[in-house]
């Protein structure tokens, strides 16, 4: 058994509604999930079969953001969930390069903890079905599953009910992640609970978005509304700066990823991207890190 390695790409939210609020305390929702070229690299190596009683199940785990290396990272919760489903004890190590940042919207703790499953089922050939890894996916988080396929997809229900898009065109994206004066304590489950009866929609743009995606159009600005832009812009007022940074650098238009705080918005090639970036890096009064990334395309699984 050798390493493997594997990317974990970031996410964009291209628009979010949310529908309803359910029994078990979660939310409906439809969002276009869009894989995007922001990437954690994530090795995982084999220690060799236990040779004492305390080697069973080690999970030797560092990262390169040292406030992310806890045993409470999705990706450390990942390996004890396949370790007991599957039984294997093997000990193991782990180390994930991080370039999406943290709590940033842009799903990077559950791209790392699909990749993750995926990385294990590999190196450990558990030959895993797709449903057994959308169920373990699932429990460590709604968006857990998209990153098992990436590429594009529309997702309902709780965010684990996808449908595959074929997205037709290229899209550069300029995704401005800022940093907060102070972080929002429990970030997405705050804004679920902050959500009034006036920011739920039906979620129509959504699937017509979705179909323009299809067909090859470009993005339509007026059909990307994300459920938590009210409630986040009340929590951080200085955030709709962005507003004015995106548009005077002459973005197109400027969007919401998930629950925030990043921003993005896309263009059909990388030049104009570069040029967007650095105006809103000038722009911008707070302090934000730009990316420039592109469409990630979808795994692409036969079986
Ligand atoms: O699924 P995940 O663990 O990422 O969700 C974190 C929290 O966000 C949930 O406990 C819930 O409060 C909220 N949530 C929700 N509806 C969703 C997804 C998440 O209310 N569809």
């Amino acid at each position: 058994m050798t390493s493997v390695t594997l990317s974990a790409p970031a996410k964009l939210n291209l628009g979010l509604a949310v529908t309803g609020k359910r029994p078990d305390g979660y939310h409906d929702l439809i969002t276009i999930f869009q894989a995007v070229s922001i990437e954690d690299r994530l090795t995982l190596t084999p220690m060799g079969p236990p040779t004492h009683s305390e080697d069973r199940n080690a999970t030797r785990f560092s990262c390169s953001d040292p406030t992310l290396s806890g045993t409470d990272n999705l990706v450390v919760r990942a390996v004890d969930l396949v370790r007991s489903h599957t039984g294997r004890a093997d000990p193991i190590a782990i180390s994930l390069d991080k370039a999406i940042p943290a709590a940033s919207g842009l799903g990077g703790a559950s791209s790392d903890a699909a990749a993750t499953i995926m990385g294990l089922d590999r190196m450990w050939e558990l030959e895993l079905s797709e449903d057994v890894k959308h169920g373990l996916a699932m429990r460590l988080g709604s968006d857990v599953p998209f990153f098992l396929r990436g590429g594009s997809a529309v997702a309902m229900g709780r965010g684990e009910r996808l449908r595959q898009l074929r997205k037709r065109t290229v899209s550069w994206y300029v995704v401005a992640f800022p940093r907060l004066t102070s972080p929002i304590p429990r970030k997405t489950p705050s804004l679920f609970a902050a959500l009034t009866p006036e920011d739920l929609r039906d979620g129509a743009n959504i699937l017509a978005q979705a179909a323009l995606i299809e067909s090859g159009d470009d993005l339509e600005p007026r059909l990307l509304g994300n459920a938590f832009q009210r409630p986040l812009y009340e929590l951080r007022p200085e955030l709709a700066a962005f507003q004015d940074a995106f548009r005077e650098a002459g973005a197109p238009f400027v969007a919401l990823s998930g629950a925030g705080p990043s921003h993005y918005t896309a263009v059909s090639d990388q030049a104009r991207a570069e040029r967007i970036g650095s105006a809103v890096r000038r722009l911008y009064s707070g302090d934000a890190t730009v990316f420039i990334c592109a469409d990630d395309t979808a795994v692409d699984r036969d079986d």
